[in-house]
């Protein structure tokens, strides 16, 4: 008996040269024991809607959006879930039924990381920094935790301004950065892009304690300059945005093969791949 050909899944965005996608389902493929193929691939900034008809027509399963396509993907599924529409982007895309559906799994990747990681959140006190695309990804999986307030602080502050009416929700409310200065938190998130230019977003050192946890959504091999700043206060946990890269893989995987696997083996293999680098 010939072997089955593997079902066809991709992540497209650009730049896509270093994404970790392809490694984490093909790890979960192996660990769950699923048929697949998933592959990295680069479209042109004008080319996306074209690459989806293409690889549809390949009777490609799915696929995980990245930047700058998310917004893009929200506007080209035929269904939305929820938590992709309240985002206003989408980074799993499934197709099925000659339709495409369009769901966002970064918030609840986030979450999942946070519950790992032992982070309580059911009644917490959450400091979200930014209100770019990567905090409105997730608030309403955070919301759904049932925290006690989520306070949105931008460095513009009428972007977190703009952010919190969208989700008109009592406990998510805007503030600025110097206003957070005489807050207390359970939980800070680091939303910004500021890690990934080597930057520090601009808030006080007096919002980090020793029972505060504080998580970057960034990662990499070093740790990021927010985490080394809040271990340098005194937080008493820091942690990066590896296992949500992972968790987020995790639930795209789950949508379209309808297994959940195991996150933390697959967290451990790519931090083992990043310290060989
Ligand atoms: P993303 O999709 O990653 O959220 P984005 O939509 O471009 O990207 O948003 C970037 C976010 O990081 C914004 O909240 C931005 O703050 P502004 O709205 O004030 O620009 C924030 N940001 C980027 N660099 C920063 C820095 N050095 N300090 C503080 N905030 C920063």
């Amino acid at each position: 008996m010939t072997p089955k050909n593997p079902d066809q899944y991709r992540v497209f965005g650009n730049p896509i040269e270093h994404s970790r996608s392809p490694f984490i389902h093909h790890a979960f493929a192996k660990q769950t024991n699923q048929n697949i193929d998933y592959q990295k691939k680069l479209i042109a900034l004008d080319d996306f809607s074209n690459a989806v008809t293409a690889f549809i027509k390949q009777e490609g399963r799915g696929a995980n959006i990245t930047v700058p396509f998310k917004e893009q993907a929200l506007a080209l599924a035929d269904e939305l879930s929820e938590r992709a529409r309240l985002a206003g982007a989408v980074n799993t895309l499934t197709f099925k039924n000659g339709k495409v559906f369009g769901d966002n799994t970064d918030g609840e990747g986030l979450v999942q990381d946070l519950i790992r990681n032992k982070v309580s959140l059911n009644k917490s006190k959450i400091l979200l920094l930014g209100a770019g695309g990567a905090a409105k990804g997730v608030l309403l999986p955070l919301l759904a935790q049932n925290p006690d307030s989520i306070t949105v602080a931008n460095r513009t502050q009428s972007k977190a301004e703009l952010l919190c009416q969208h989700f008109a929700d009592s406990r998510v409310t805007a503030s600025s950065f110097l206003d957070v200065a005489d807050k207390q938190f359970d939980l800070i998130i680091n939303a910004t892009s500021a890690s990934l230019s080597g930057g520090l977003p601009a808030i006080s050192e007096t919002v980090i304690n020793n029972t505060v946890t504080c998580y970057d959504m960034v990662y990499g091999n070093d740790e990021t300059p927010f985490l080394k700043w809040a271990k340098n206060q005194g937080a008493a946990k820091i942690i990066d945005g590896l296992g949500m890269l992972v968790g987020q893989a995790a639930v795209s995987f789950s949508i379209w093969r309808g297994v959940s696997p195991e996150t933390l083996p697959v967290i451990d293999e790519l931090r083992a791949s990043f310290e060989n680098e």
